[in-house]
């Protein structure tokens, strides 16, 4: 079986392109290189001794999608590409709506067109904007979304429900992420944000790692054990082997279209996360704790019953791993 991978040079995209190459799917991946290097698909292939069919090209350009199409025989697609920076999503909200909604109108166009009605998309823990009840399961109130980010999502999980009223033939799986981080076991692939970063993690990286001097703590006065954000943190690995999880889920039986929560099920604060890095990488990490980040909530963390018994899937890599990994794919990174 071919899959179609936007977006697989990417943080997600590339984990997932090594997992689906290792369960021996083929893969071509389409992407522009907005967010990812080129040399990613020979880390890949480095990874997995397995060919893949690379495409540079911008997912909203309908003549390149087709052009995919037609020199081969795509029987699924994982549709990562998009923007995910949320404070620049309130800065640049069209170029948001722009490039993540036309991606996926155009790629569906194309899909259907090739009759090629498979498709597993990433969605976020977002669309549940800030949640009344935590663990939150699937069938959680929807918004408000708190960015331009969250609402691409929404409107694109309901452009894809409204497509499958249409043609109940399609088959769609909106995955919810929580909050993947670490890296591939190898250290050829993780996460490598050229700015100053946005999340915890690649921020705790920098910091122990000495390019940042300080990590801030953004508010240590919520509702939480020790004052400080709690979420579900998910080892990308993990996260990639859900959507092969899909994926085989697709060739078993019709799905329709069916949201499903990934994430561990576990909540951890800001503090939880930068203890552990620090004891299991053995490194320090100078932390002061600051104001509250705007538009933050206090805590968000995953019901996922869901995605094992639907899909057969569940995390397996705990924070430990995690931090582990994340710090041997900078200390793995210097060195290549
Ligand atoms: P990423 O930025 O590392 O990967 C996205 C890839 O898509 C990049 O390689 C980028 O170059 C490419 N891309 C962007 N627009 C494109 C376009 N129009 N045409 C072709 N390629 C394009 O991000 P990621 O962390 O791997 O996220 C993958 C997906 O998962 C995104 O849709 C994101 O919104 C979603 N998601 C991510 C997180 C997270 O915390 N990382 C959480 C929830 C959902
Ligand atoms: N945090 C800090 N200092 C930092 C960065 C983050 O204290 O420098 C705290 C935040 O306040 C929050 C926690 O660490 O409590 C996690 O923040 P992240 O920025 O790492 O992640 P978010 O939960 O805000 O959002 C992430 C992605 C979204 C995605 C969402 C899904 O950025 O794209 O997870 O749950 F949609």
């Amino acid at each position: 079986m071919k899959i179609l991978v936007t977006g697989g040079t990417g943080f997600i995209g590339s984990h997932t392109c090594v997992e689906l190459l290792d369960s021996g799917y083929e893969v071509v991946i389409l992407d522009n290189l907005s967010n990812s290097q080129r040399d990613v698909v020979k880390k890949i292939q480095t990874i997995t001794q397995k060919t893949v069919h690379f495409y540079e090209g911008d997912c909203c350009d309908k003549q390149m999608v087709e052009k995919i199409f037609k020199e081969h025989h795509i029987d699924a697609v994982i549709h990562f590409a998009g923007y995910k920076a949320v404070g620049e999503s309130v800065c640049k909200p069209l170029m948001y709506y722009q490039n993540n909604l036309m991606s996926t109108l155009t790629l569906c166009e194309v899909m259907n067109q090739y009759e090629c009605k498979q498709l597993v998309f990433s969605s976020s823990a977002t669309v549940y904007g800030d949640p009344e009840i935590v663990p939150i399961d699937e069938t959680s109130k929807l918004g408000p979304t708190t960015n331009p980010y969250g609402t691409t999502k929404l409107y694109i999980e309901q452009i894809l429900r409204d497509l499958y009223v249409s043609d109940p033939s399609w088959n769609i799986a909106l995955l919810r992420y929580f909050n993947p981080i670490g890296a591939h076991a190898s250290g050829f692939i993780g996460e490598s944000p050229n700015d100053i970063p946005n999340n915890l993690m690649p921020y705790i990286v920098k910091v122990a790692n000495k390019e940042l001097p300080q990590l801030h703590v953004f508010g240590n006065d919520y509702d939480t054990h020790d004052g400080t954000g709690i979420r579900d943190y998910i080892h990308v690995v993990d996260l990639a082997k859900g959507h092969i999880c899909s994926i085989n889920n697709f060739l078993l039986e019709h799905v329709g279209v069916e949201a499903y929560n990934l994430g561990t099920g576990f909540g951890y604060s800001v503090l939880d996360v930068v203890h552990t890095f620090m004891k299991v990488n053995d490194v320090d990490v100078p932390y002061v704790i600051d104001e509250r980040r705007p538009g933050d909530i206090a805590s968000c963390y995953a019901k996922t019953e869901k995605a094992y018994q639907e899909l057969g899937w569940k995390a397996e890599k705990n924070l430990n791993d995690m931090c582990k990994d994340a710090w041997n794919y900078v200390k793995h990174f210097k060195l290549q």
